[in-house]
């Protein structure tokens, strides 16, 4: 498995990534060959822009009726914390979402091209990057198996989303530490069923393997690690 993802990454870097080579801020797709998260159309478009925080926060005022003030989401996992995640990941799930690989029939009103400009998702994705994320303690997990989640952590997602849960900036890979028990365990399960339609294959290759009991361990693990940022 781990020769497998490093044979994955040598692969990438020795793709051509000229055409967003200017910019070294520019991340580089985890796994164009096998047709996930392809850099093309209004994704590209929005990764190549410059966002402006300030434009972004009003911007985002259409989307707090359901993230809430300061993006922090609701602890019940209904709506995901954005606040803190990576732009690049913003910008790859906001553009998935509107273009229907990812389905989400709630969003989509609210973030389709006639209400969001591809300039606003920039914007919206630098202001939501430097919002601070507010303690919380709520939307955690019942903390019955947490060694057992820790375990499981450590040996098969570490690898891609760091020992602290903090994700990988470039690689499109999101924070998760401190999420919301009930969203990653939905999420976790939408990978299982095919229905988290962006889903990293090589992610889901694991999560693919869990029974019920790993799948709420390793959330619940997750939505308890600290926000080290
Ligand atoms: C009507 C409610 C609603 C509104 C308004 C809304 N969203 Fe969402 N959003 C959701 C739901 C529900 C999810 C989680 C879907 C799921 O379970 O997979 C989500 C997920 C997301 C995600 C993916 C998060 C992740 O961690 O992968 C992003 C990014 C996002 N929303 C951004 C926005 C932005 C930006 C706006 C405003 C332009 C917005 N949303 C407006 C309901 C909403
Ligand atoms: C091969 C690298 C890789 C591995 C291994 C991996 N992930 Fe991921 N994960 C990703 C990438 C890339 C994304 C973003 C793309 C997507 O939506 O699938 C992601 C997305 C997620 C999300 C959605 C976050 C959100 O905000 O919606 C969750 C939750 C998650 N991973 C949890 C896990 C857990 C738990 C494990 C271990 C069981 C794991 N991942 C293993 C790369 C990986």
């Amino acid at each position: 498995m781990y020769r497998a993802i490093g044979a994955l990454f040598l692969c990438i870097f020795s793709l051509p990534l000229h055409s967003f080579a200017q910019d070294k801020a520019m991340p580089n797709s985890l796994t164009p060959s096998s047709g996930w998260n392809q850099l093309s159309g209004e994704k590209l478009e929005a990764l190549n822009l410059k966002g402006d925080p300030v434009a972004g926060g009003d911007a985002f005022k259409i989307c707090q009726g359901c993230h809430r003030n300061g993006a922090m989401g609701t602890p019940s996992g209904a709506y995901p914390r954005l606040a803190g995640q990576h732009s690049s990941v913003l910008i790859e799930q906001i553009t998935d979402i509107r273009s229907g690989v990812r389905k989400n029939p709630k969003m989509e009103p609210y973030s389709d091209e006639h209400v969001l400009t591809i300039q606003e998702i920039a914007d919206i994705a630098a202001y939501l990057q430097a919002v601070p994320i507010q303690p919380n303690s709520l939307g955690i997990g019942p903390g019955n198996a947490l060694a057992k989640g820790e375990n499981l952590y450590l040996k098969d997602c570490a690898v891609c989303h760091g020992t602290k849960g903090l994700g990988d900036a470039k690689k499109f890979i999101p924070l998760i530490a401190g999420q919301y028990y009930k969203y990653v365990l939905r999420e976790l399960a939408y990978m299982q069923e095919g229905k988290r339609g962006n889903a990293n294959p090589d992610m889901v290759e694991v999560v693919k393997k869990y029974s019920k009991e790993d799948l709420e361990s390793v959330a619940d693990f997750v939505s308890r690690m600290p926000i080290g940022k």
